[in-house]
């Protein structure tokens, strides 16, 4: 039998609004309770007017846990008066809107947003393949840091930069979230096969999202962000070369082929530089990076790039740690890294950051 529960509904917001004010006005909680009763048996049969089949302007979109939930809690309240203030909290619930600034998280129904991840420590087993996403670009990252930075991070029609667009997730996130999002790409081949990927994901929103092939210490992000009208961005995304753990070309500006890990950092501050002005202040940064492993020693390049990139007018907000989802690697290879790590004292990469910074 379905889950109720996990039903998302569309209810009547004309209706809604009449059997919650009836709700409010009850004398005693024997009425109370008659009217939660008829309110769950209207709710259980989808044929009801209060139902919707699917999301228009007079509906209200809900899951149906959150509705019947607070039904629950309304019920077993003590007092007419707890009950009747759950009530107000449903009713605020269900037809009033509060967001931040930052997002379009309705704070009124926070507990539905059970997909939104709170924790700084992210263990996803498996990478986000739906529309045209491909995991084949080797050093790309899984769709779901874009999509969750963007969620937690930008609303609707905000304007997203990518300093390192690489095989486009994060423009292919955007698409389907309703942000503009501009990606820069060193390497023209591959900005041309994005374009095609990107441009291949239904435009639902009606939103732009496009690569540009150059630098990011250089590139002009005032010109390109002017192209649409706009002064500013609202979220700045930053997955650089892990120094040189993957070549991605032979352009000596390719920060993956700097010189040390000093010229690599000093390449990184310079990509914050020249971005972080064009950030909205109050905003966020996003930067995703892993540690190296030289000569039997770990450097801890993730921390020395979050100081690099820190250092430009931002606040560290939070440090997620997340781990490497287990790719199609060979099993000889991981079997030979264990067997390293056994004789070699070390420990096996597992995990990359994610840093979060607000702009000052
Ligand atoms: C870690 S990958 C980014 C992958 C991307 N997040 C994705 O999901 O496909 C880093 C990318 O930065 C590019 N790159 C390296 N140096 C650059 C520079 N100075 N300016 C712009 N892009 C650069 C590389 O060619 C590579 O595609």
């Amino acid at each position: 039998m379905a889950d109720t529960h996990a039903e998302a509904w569309y209810l009547d917001r004309g209706i809604l609004h009449q059997v919650l004010d009836r709700l409010r006005a009850v004398e005693s909680r024997a009425e109370l309770l008659q009217q939660t009763q008829a309110l769950r048996q209207a709710l259980a049969d989808p044929s009801q007017p209060i139902h919707h089949v699917a999301a228009t302007p007079a509906a209200v979109s809900v899951q149906a846990i959150f509705v019947l939930d607070a039904l629950e809690q309304i019920e077993a309240a003590h007092t007419l008066e707890r009950a009747l203030y759950y009530v107000r909290r449903l009713q605020r619930g269900l037809l009033t809107v509060r967001t931040n600034t930052i997002n379009d998280i309705n704070l009124n129904r926070w507990k539905e947003y059970t997909h939104i991840i709170t924790d700084s420590l992210w263990i996803e087993e498996r990478r986000d393949r739906s529309g045209t996403h491909s995991a084949d670009y080797w050093g790309n990252f899984i769709p779901q840091i874009p999509h969750q930075m963007m969620q937690r991070y930008t609303r609707s029609g905000d304007w997203v930069l990518d300093t390192f667009a690489g095989s486009g997730t994060t423009l292919i996130e955007a698409r389907r979230l309703g942000r503009n999002a501009l990606g820069v790409e060193l390497q023209p081949a591959v900005a041309e096969q994005t374009s095609a990927r990107v441009q291949s994901e239904p435009n639902h929103h009606a939103v732009h999202t496009s690569i540009h092939t150059g630098d990011s210490t250089t590139v002009d992000w005032a010109a390109l962000l002017a192209q649409h009208g706009q002064q500013s961005a609202q979220l700045v995304l930053m997955h650089p070369p892990y120094f040189d753990i993957i070549r991605f070309s032979n352009d000596p500006r390719d920060l993956s082929n700097a010189a040390s890990v000093e010229h690599f950092l000093q390449g990184l501050s310079q990509v914050a530089a020249n971005v972080v002005p064009l950030l909205e202040r109050g905003r966020f940064l996003v930067l995703v990076i892993g540690d190296t492993y030289t000569r039997g020693e770990w450097l801890p390049l993730g921390f020395w790039a979050m100081q690099a990139v820190q250092q430009h007018g931002l606040r560290l907000k939070s440090i997620v740690v997340k781990n490497f989802e287990d790719t199609a690697g060979k099993r000889s290879q991981k079997e030979l890294w264990r067997y390293r790590a056994l004789v070699g004292g070390f420990y096996v990469f597992k995990h990359e950051y994610i840093f979060i910074f607000q702009k000052l």
